[in-house]
């Protein structure tokens, strides 16, 4: 609040093996520091949770640098601009910053690296930390029509469909035309995808003997897309089911993130030649300057009804590491957001 002097924040005690729990990620009151010269103070409204942070919280060789122990845990926030020394932002302007900020109060970054973001009458501020973010809207958005290049009547193979990234995706497949199947771990989130958001057909993989064959049951035409958001045996289920010149589209592995020690490739990764298949890689930050396309399309859809999503939404600083640990139980549907304050609703 106005005339705070103090931040409090979550920061890294020690790295976590498996789920981070409140032993690894601590709360502490900080001194709030003034922005230096061309930084930008938030106060923070929303803090995104993301599978990716768990990867920054180990010491791995990865896209970005590991969170130092004693860091503040890196994070995407949305938040209200308290003081600028950037020339782009005022008082009272409202910014995303993209996996630069924390979770935290109170966020202060370089200008450049923040994003303004504007009310415009007919969504709620929040959505840039929902469906329009990074996460749940660029990162389906360019990995399925990019990556994927989803033809009409192609069959797409979704896993952790019921999630952020997930439950987008298979949506804009439907959008193209395709014909799409969700992984997921629940019977009630498998009716969600098939009733609510338009999927053809959905698997309850926790309830599956055999992944691969209930996969062949389900695509009989086999598989033309995966959207890998999980990795190990689900990946490798799917890999025996793709159809000839098939794109795997690798988006994230979160079944491998808590596992320490090297982890094994797919198994079935001979089936890539075998099928004349394509793995690609997605970063969804190689697109950040195609973000208002994506923007103008995303919104599009929402407004036509074309495009449902869940968010998932958790109140109060105090309750972000237990609230993180439902990404890695299937704990939650949709995007998972902290809310510090109710002024983005
Ligand atoms: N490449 C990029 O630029 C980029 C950007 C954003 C996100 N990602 C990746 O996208 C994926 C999804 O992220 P998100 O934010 O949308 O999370 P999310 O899907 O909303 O939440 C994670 C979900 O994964 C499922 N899951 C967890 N552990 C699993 C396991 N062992 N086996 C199978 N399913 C499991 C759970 O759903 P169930 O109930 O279905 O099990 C859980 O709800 C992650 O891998 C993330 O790293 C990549």
């Amino acid at each position: 609040m106005a005339g705070d002097t103090t931040n409090r924040q979550l920061y890294l005690q020690q790295r976590p093996e498996g789920i981070p729990t409140t032993e690894d990620i601590r709360l502490r009151e900080v001194p709030l520091k003034d922005p230096g010269e061309g930084e930008v103070q938030l106060r923070n409204l929303y803090l995104s949770l993301d599978p990716a942070q768990r990867d920054w919280m180990s010491d791995n060789l990865s896209y970005m640098p590991p969170i130092a122990i004693g860091e503040c845990i890196r994070s995407t926030s949305l938040g209200r601009v308290v003081a600028s020394r950037h020339p782009d932002f005022e008082e009272g302007d409202y910014a995303v910053g993209l996996a630069c900020n924390g979770w935290e109060e109170y966020s202060t970054a370089p200008g450049e690296m923040l994003a303004k973001v504007e009310k415009d009458g007919r969504h709620p501020l929040r959505y840039h930390l929902s469906i329009f973010s990074g996460a749940m809207g660029m990162t389906p958005y360019f990995g399925m029509l990019e990556l994927g290049q989803p033809k009409p009547g192609e069959t797409v193979l979704m896993s952790a469909a019921a999630g952020a990234v997930g439950s987008v995706a298979g949506q804009i497949a439907k959008i193209k035309g395709c014909r799409v199947v969700g992984l997921t771990g629940s019977d009630e989130k498998c009716q969600w995808l098939i009733n609510e958001l338009g999927f053809d057909d959905a698997i309850n993989y926790k309830r599956c003997d055999n992944l691969a064959d209930a996969i062949a049951e389900a695509c009989p035409e086999r598989v033309d897309i995966y959207f890998d958001n999980v990795g190990g045996k689900m990946l490798d289920a799917a890999l025996l089911n793709l159809n000839d010149f098939a794109r795997v589209v690798f988006c994230g592995a979160i079944s491998t993130y808590n596992e320490t020690g090297p982890k094994p490739g797919p198994y079935n990764y001979w089936q890539i030649l075998a099928r004349s298949a394509k793995v690609l890689g997605l970063l969804t930050t190689n697109y950040v300057d195609r973000f208002p396309e994506a923007l103008r399309d995303l919104s599009q859809w929402v407004d036509d009804g074309k495009l449902k999503f869940a968010e998932d939404i958790v109140d109060g600083l105090g309750n972000t590491v237990e609230a993180y640990s439902r990404l890695f139980t299937g704990g939650n549907k949709g995007k998972l957001l902290v809310r510090l304050s109710d002024e983005a609703d």
